[in-house]
């Protein structure tokens, strides 16, 4: 059987590291905002191309205090695609502001500029630019509108540890970028994490403020924060495998590159452009046929997953909480969409071994 996800397997080769950095925190006797967080703040802020970066519980809650470090007034109106994890619009509605769908582009599954700009009205703030599956959302080409319309551009890097276009990478493209450590992750931790990067210094520091009780000197509370700390431990663990990621960016890509070369063209296959670095934090393909493909793959022994099975906007939590909006394009996707396996743990032959089972198909 070809696995989807062997997280046990996948990080098999770091054990050892994890250990060590297990004793270190253990030892220190430092378990909340100690120095593994600091220097793993530091470290990711670098590999990011920013000056800060602040750890939080996850990504959703990188999201939603990224959101409310900006202090848009209450109701404010915030642009999320309409085929994203539902992560990035429970964000919108944790912060107290209102999401607005707007469509992807077919091909590339990110935010498309040009549908964007029939979403914006009087009361939009700022623009969640989902990189989904890794690969990074037209920045660019979003930021001469942002700037007509005075937008925030905030990035969900949560599946784009290292993605880039030409130099810049996931996190340094908007006014701030969420990341979620989520185990499956490029960038994954050992259980929950989040971090939000950005080059703007007083941002930081009213999220540092907020995901710590509100509080920038202990037991002085300035704001109605919460308990979001990025966990010691994780932090760690995160130290370790920041180390080793472009070692696994390298491999998915390798992987990627088997699956785009040997598949055939019945098969829609992530594009690929000029001067995007995708990561693949998952590779799909599109299929009429999804349903028929995916238990035709169980019946030769390979598992898939669906990322996702419902759009956001036909979940029952959704319900009167986003807009009537007709998401033609997002049901496409959800309807014939199929994740392959690709991750650390896969090696060459298991992915030939797909191609050639998919390719019977
Ligand atoms: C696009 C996207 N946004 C947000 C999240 C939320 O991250 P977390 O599960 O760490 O809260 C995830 C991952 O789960 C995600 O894939």
């Amino acid at each position: 059987m070809i696995e989807f996800e062997d997280l046990g397997k996948a990080n098999a080769p770091f054990f050892a590291a994890y250990g060590r950095a297990f004793e270190g925190v253990l030892r220190g006797g430092r378990y909340i905002l100690g120095d593994a967080v600091r220097a793993f703040e530091a470290d990711f802020a670098a590999y990011c191309g920013v000056p800060h970066c602040a750890g939080v519980a996850s990504g959703l809650d990188a999201l939603t205090l990224a959101l409310q470090s900006f202090g848009f007034p209450a109701g404010s109106e915030v642009i999320v695609p309409s085929n994203t994890f539902i992560a990035s619009i429970l964000s919108v509605l944790h912060a107290g502001l209102t999401p607005v769908l707007a469509e992807p582009d077919l091909r590339t599954y990110n935010l498309d500029p040009a549908g964007l700009a029939e979403r914006i009205t009087p009361r939009t703030v700022a623009v969640v630019a989902v990189h989904l599956y890794g690969k990074c959302c037209d920045v660019p080409r979003l930021e001469p509108l942002a700037r007509q319309h005075n937008l925030k551009i905030i990035e969900d890097a949560s599946q784009a540890h290292g993605a880039r276009i030409g130099q810049r990478k996931a996190g340094s493209l908007g006014d701030a970028a969420a990341f979620s450590f989520y185990p499956t992750k490029n960038l994954g931790a050992l259980g929950d994490g989040g971090g939000v990067t950005t080059r703007d210094a007083a941002l930081d520091g009213r999220l540092r403020t907020l995901r710590n009780y509100g509080s920038a000197e202990k037991y002085y509370n300035d704001v109605p924060g919460y308990n979001s700390r990025l966990d010691e431990m994780q932090a760690a663990f995160l130290r370790v495998k920041l180390a080793r990621l472009d070692e696994i960016i390298a491999h998915k890509r390798q992987l990627a590159a088997l699956y785009l070369e040997g598949l055939k063209e019945d098969f829609v296959k992530p594009v690929v452009e000029a001067g995007y670095f995708d990561v693949y934090h998952i590779f799909n393909v599109r299929h009429p046929r999804r349903d028929e493909l995916r238990a035709y793959l169980l019946n030769n022994d390979v598992k898939t997953e669906i990322h996702y099975p419902v759009p956001p906007a036909r979940q029952k939590a959704m319900r009167g909480l986003v807009d009537h909006f007709d998401c033609p394009v997002a049901d496409t996707i959800h309807q014939t969409t199929l994740s392959l396996p690709i991750s650390y743990a896969h090696t060459p032959g298991d992915v030939c071994r797909v191609i050639e089972v998919l390719n019977r198909f």
